[in-house]
């Protein structure tokens, strides 16, 4: 499994005035769980493209320093040998469906068709990503016949069947319902159980405190930190960064609760039961005959 490691990273839109990365640097190790957080414009989408390669292949623009998964420099490497290795989903599941293929079963086996895998192995893989994702019982529908989350999880079962070791999603709920969210989120961390490496651009900070193993912050095109879910949201300058912590954080935070081994604030309801000490029967004293 390949580490990802951004150096220096620099990135400018062409006819753009101002830089929309400057000098990023980080690494992520196999099988972590990122989140990446900050305000519109803070550059979450264009570091994104750039682990993929859309940064500067598509986008050409002014490039400097170098993103690699393992040891593939992907500036330099080839759409199809990225896509092995990598795979992105976007906010929108409609813009990533093929829109030709009539059934959900054919729509993942669209991706693996170019590979030149033999028939079982391509069987195999499309009944694996269909059952991880809880989409099986939909493998004969149309695509356009989804609700909105059924559709966002097949266009991760699409990219599940090619075998990345690494998923960036951006924003992969924001255009979901709860509901959709719900599946979404549960479907990722099936995806992060199985060892793969998860990169999430995340409004909801609640889940980002969650599941995230690290966050990064982001804001104008720079990397504000790179830490634990508890480090970043209790830090007092979040408000500079258009960023707000998770309702657990900014109620322990007012009440003056602290984790006292760690010095952070809790970041999940979990931590915060455990720290306030309610167990399940002081939590809802009416329920209990
Ligand atoms: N296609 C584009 N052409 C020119 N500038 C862009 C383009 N896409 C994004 N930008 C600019 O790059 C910066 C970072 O944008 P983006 O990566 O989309 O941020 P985020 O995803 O955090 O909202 C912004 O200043 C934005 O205006
Ligand atoms: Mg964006």
């Amino acid at each position: 499994m390949a580490k990802i490691v951004a150096e220096h990273l620099k990135y400018k839109y062409p006819l753009s005035e101002k830089l929309a990365l400057y000098d990023i640097s980080f690494t992520i190790e196999p099988g972590e769980f990122i989140g990446i957080i900050g305000e519109n414009n803070a550059g979450k989408s264009t570091l994104c493209q750039a682990m993929v390669g859309i940064v500067p292949n598509f986008y050409k623009g002014a490039y400097g320093g170098k993103v690699l998964i393992g040891d593939m420099e992907i500036a330099k490497s080839n759409i199809s040998d990225i896509c092995k290795k990598v795979g992105i989903v976007f906010q929108n599941p409609f813009n990533q469906v093929t829109g030709c293929k009539l059934t959900v079963y054919e729509e993942v086996a669209f991706g693996l068709e170019n590979m030149g895998l033999p028939r079982s192995e391509m069987i195999d893989r499309i009944d694996y990503s269909l059952k991880l994702l809880d989409i099986y019982k939909y493998k004969d529908r149309n695509p356009f016949d989804l609700s909105g989350g059924q559709m966002q999880r097949m266009a991760i079962a699409s990219i599940i069947a090619m075998r990345p070791e690494v998923i960036i999603l951006d924003e992969p709920t924001s255009q979901l319902d709860p509901q959709g969210s719900e599946e979404v989120f549960r479907a990722v961390q099936n995806l992060s159980r199985e060892g793969i490496t998860i990169i999430m651009v995340e409004h909801k900070m609640e889940k980002i405190a969650e599941y995230s193993d690290r966050v990064m912050l982001l804001h104008e095109g720079k990397l504000i930190a790179f830490e634990t879910p508890e480090k970043i949201f209790s830090r007092d300058d979040l408000d500079c960064y258009g960023v707000t912590a998770p309702a657990y954080t900014r109620i322990c935070k007012s009440l003056g609760i602290k984790n006292k081994k760690t010095g952070f604030y809790p970041v999940t309801l979990e931590e915060t039961k455990s720290l306030i000490g309610f167990s399940e029967k002081e939590r809802c004293p009416y329920d209990q005959n």
